[in-house]
């Protein structure tokens, strides 16, 4: 296990650049990355970034613009997303006060780090996001690393909660960027074991995994699940909310800009979960399909396919980072990991069309 705590690095190029306002940088950002997004000049397949692969239909595109003319553009959006918490509310079968909005779930994340800043735990490889909101706030890490075969070692991670007491812990179920499925019920058990820790039910991919610590929130008034719309579709809205008991909801909500919702992002939030859901659990449907004969494609190629519940393949290559260049180079963008840590032989795959896996298959040959 590591625990890392806020930290001085060496100052990175750009800090240098800033002159004397360099020292103005916490110690924490000083060095560190921006999270960079490679674009090559032509994609004909970007699976790269666990979307969904299909554009909403024309007729629904139509029907979205009409609701969006509508939208008062010279008003600041509504600060309590009323229209939307009511649809999001039923379609979950949640009280209104159960949710808070964030401009996708990454500002949740952030938001959680603020609202109960002190140590930040999560297993690692895991999603990247935790790591830079409780990077960007100072606050300690703890991070547990998992097996090889990217399960959670639940021993080594309760020890490490019996020692550093941490604030949060995140838990992706299912984890990106491994696809894997840890164990839903370890998330309650944590809660039930530590009331003065909020337990974060990351179900970012439930369209794919059907799994959900939903109906166990009357029971651990310390565990929040987190969704997003970004999975089902609609990545380019920006909308994610935690659902969790009213209390919890009202502390994230003082730290929580109170505009961080665009109120275009609001209306066709609000008009998609109503009129597009059946769509997205359709598409996602097949998504899992194309999942399984991609994995069994790979797998057929002498690959190691890690085994999934997301929209995603972790996949390892004897060459990944050759690999991700002549994948590129050929307009198909995948997600690489650098060359050093447990998933530097890998390359995380978005399950995409079923044309887009033949072009990846030719490509890989
Ligand atoms: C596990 C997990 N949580 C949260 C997010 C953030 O999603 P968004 O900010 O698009 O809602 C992602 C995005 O990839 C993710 O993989």
């Amino acid at each position: 296990m590591a625990t890392v705590g806020p930290r001085s690095c060496e100052a990175s190029v750009s800090d240098h650049e800033l002159g004397p306002l360099a020292t103005r940088v916490p110690a924490a950002l000083r060095g560190s990355a921006a999270y960079h997004v490679p674009q090559p000049p032509r994609i004909i397949a970007k699976l790269d970034a666990n979307e969904l692969p299909y554009g909403m239909p024309r007729e629904l595109r139509a029907e979205l613009a009409g609701a969006l003319a509508d939208v008062a553009l010279e008003r600041y959006p509504d600060p309590r997303a009323a229209r939307l918490r009511t649809v999001i509310a039923k379609q979950l079968g949640v009280q209104g006060d159960q949710l808070v909005f964030g401009n996708g779930s990454d500002e949740l994340i952030a938001l959680l780090c603020a609202a109960f800043a002190g140590p930040i735990l999560y297993p690692v490889p895991s999603f990247v996001y935790y790591r830079l909101a409780a990077v960007a706030r100072g606050l300690d890490l703890v991070e547990v690393p998992l097996t090889s075969r990217f399960e959670i070692d639940e021993l080594a991670l309760m020890r490490a909660v019996d020692a550093h007491r941490p604030s949060v812990i995140f838990l992706a179920l299912p984890n990106n960027p491994t696809g894997t499925m840890w164990r839903p019920g370890f998330a309650l058990e944590l809660a039930a074991r530590h009331r003065d820790t909020v337990i974060v039910s990351d179900e970012a991919y439930v369209a794919y995994s059907g799994v959900t610590n939903l109906p166990h929130l009357a029971a651990h008034p310390n565990l929040v699940v987190m969704r997003t719309l970004s999975k089902i579709g609609m990545a380019g809205l920006r909308v994610g909310f935690t659902i969790s008991s009213p209390a919890i909801g009202s502390v994230l909500e003082k730290v929580r800009p109170p505009y961080n919702l665009s109120a275009l992002d609001q209306r066709a939030a609000e008009f998609l979960v109503e009129h597009a859901s059946a769509w997205c659990d359709a598409r996602a449907a097949e998504v899992v399909a194309e999942r399984g004969r991609l994995a069994a494609a790979l797998t057929a190629r002498g690959l190691e396919v890690f085994p999934s519940e997301a929209n995603l393949l972790l996949v390892r290559f004897p060459d990944a980072q050759a690999t991700w260049q002549r994948l590129a180079g050929a307009g198909i963008t995948v997600r690489a990991f650098g060359t050093q840590g447990p998933l530097a032989s890998c390359l995380r795959i978005t399950v995409g069309t079923p044309a887009e896996t033949a072009a990846l298959l030719a490509e890989l040959g």
